[in-house]
């Protein structure tokens, strides 16, 4: 997710530097494909995302969320492809699948890369698969032409079993526990029929207890550092023409859950002036939302929460969404006795988030007062911004830039830089190693939508860039 200001001030330097970019339809290739492993890092690994895109719990869409069957039958694809790979697999106690290689050096630091199985409802196929295939293609590559082992450090390719968070509104389960932040009541966190993390890791003959979580944690020392491959989620590479792109930062956000309880009645007895209703409450709570987020300016004081900087950084960052709401007993003629929605609100200032979330919850909380009607505000979900590490965005790029160089024969222009809106598990592998990103563009900037594109020659581009990558650990 990107606003117009955000857009420009990304694509700014690119647009000023640039006289010719490459576009989607000038890439040409010099190479034969032969050298290029097209057979391995594009066709197959394209179609593998079509096969695993079919991998859902629902008829006629894609939905695969923590622990369900098709993320499960999805599991054990990804480890095949993993030891088709050549790498020594297994799945930890929180349903992560994780496949590695030793190299020449099994002591040495490892490399992660990873991205997550699970998806939203009705989702693309792109969003999380890209990053855990593209990689195992890399790897294979490397299986195929015999160079494997000789990598100087292990090298391990994690499928987080829960980025989105959509069964338990509490994202990152999965990278969450590998870096040692999962807190141990995150195991009772209950879905909307009542099954809590740790049941649902029990119906599929996972045992997990306190000690065990405990366990999943790496050791710092022993991680060299983590990389993750993803859609872009957004307009901007498409825009510059650019395949590629490497993640300065990443947005940090907080998810809410919002019950407001009313006077559950007759929709036809009731007189409008003694009503209580939650829903009339809620809808008015929903506009106030969008009216903080779209001027933040107006709303929020400069005291000590929030200085000139960060309100400018929340006027050109600051995102919030409504997107599930749900109402009881939801019948026509019932004046319902209670609503619930979410709210998902996401800045690049922390600071800012705060003091946005403390003025919109004082601003409800009078609402549901004028109204008489209460209200409960619960923070589901935190992560904090972060920002990836100098280091690794600029291994990414030259990575990103000689895969372009390999496939077009040219010297190309700057590999666009970006910020991401859009959560994913490097938020919570920051949190153990340093962190770096690449982006891949994917059709009109469409994602969480079954939309949802990338080109055959991107993912192609995407697998080149990891091997490139890992040729600096050879
Ligand atoms: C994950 O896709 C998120 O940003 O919500
Ligand atoms: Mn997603
Ligand atoms: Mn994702």
């Amino acid at each position: 997710m990107i606003t117009h200001l955000q857009f420009l001030l990304c694509i700014l330097p690119i647009l000023l530097a640039t006289t010719s970019a490459t576009t989607a339809s000038a890439v040409m290739f010099s190479g034969s494909e032969e050298d290029l492993y097209a057979e391995i890092l594009r066709d197959e690994a394209v179609a593998r995302l079509n096969q695993l895109g079919k991998v859902s719990d629902a008829d006629g869409y894609l939905e695969r969320t923590f622990m369900s069957p098709a993320s499960v039958r999805a599991s054990n694809l990804i480890r095949s492809w993993m030891e088709d790979a050549g790498l020594t697999t297994w799945v930890d106690h929180m349903g992560n699948v994780h496949g590695r290689v030793e190299g020449l050096n099994a002591g040495a630091e490892a490399l992660l890369i990873g991205s997550h199985l699970d998806t939203v409802v009705d989702a693309g196929i792109f969003d999380g698969s890209l990053g855990i295939i593209s990689a195992i293609s890399a790897l294979k590559v490397l299986k195929s032409n015999g160079t494997l082992t000789n990598l100087k450090r292990p090298v391990e390719v994690i499928a987080f079993s829960d980025e989105e968070g959509v069964r338990f509104q509490s994202t990152f389960l999965g990278s969450a526990a590998v870096a040692g932040i999962l807190p141990v009541s995150g195991l009772q966190i209950s879905d909307k029929s009542g099954v809590n993390v740790q049941d649902a890791l029990k119906e599929n003959s996972i045992a997990i207890t306190e000690e065990s979580l405990f366990q999943l944690k790496y050791d710092p020392r022993t991680v060299w550092g983590y990389i993750e491959v993803h859609i872009e989620q957004g307009p901007v590479l498409e825009w510059v023409g650019f395949p590629l792109g490497v993640v300065k930062g990443i947005a940090g956000q907080t998810r809410l859950k919002v019950t407001v309880r009313g006077s559950q009645g007759h929709a036809g007895t009731v007189p409008m002036s003694l009503r209580q209703d939650p829903m009339a409450a809620a809808a008015e709570l929903i506009v106030l939302v969008e009216s903080i987020c779209k001027n933040p300016k107006d709303f929020l004081s400069y005291d000590g929460h929030c200085d000139g900087s960060t309100v400018e950084s929340l006027s050109n960052s600051l995102v919030c969404t409504v997107g599930e709401i749900s109402t009881w007993p939801s019948a026509s003629n019932v004046i319902p006795g209670q609503v619930t929605f979410t709210v998902d609100l996401r800045a690049m200032d922390d600071m800012g988030r705060e003091a946005i979330l403390y003025t919109l919850s004082n601003r409800m909380y009078e609402i549901c007062e004028r109204r008489s009607v209460s209200c409960i505000i619960e923070r589901k979900h935190d992560a904090n911004a972060v920002i990836c590490d100098s280091e690794l965005t600029s291994q990414l790029k030259f990575a990103a830039n000689a895969a372009l160089k390999r496939m077009t024969g040219e010297i190309q222009d700057e590999v666009p830089i970006l910020m991401s809106g859009a959560g994913h598990d490097a938020m919570a592998m920051s949190h153990l190693t340093k962190v770096g990103m690449l982006f891949v563009r994917c059709r009109g900037g469409v994602s969480h939508s079954p939309a949802e594109h990338v080109l055959d020659d991107d993912v192609w581009a995407a697998g080149l860039a990891i091997l490139a990558f890992l040729g600096t650990h050879m």
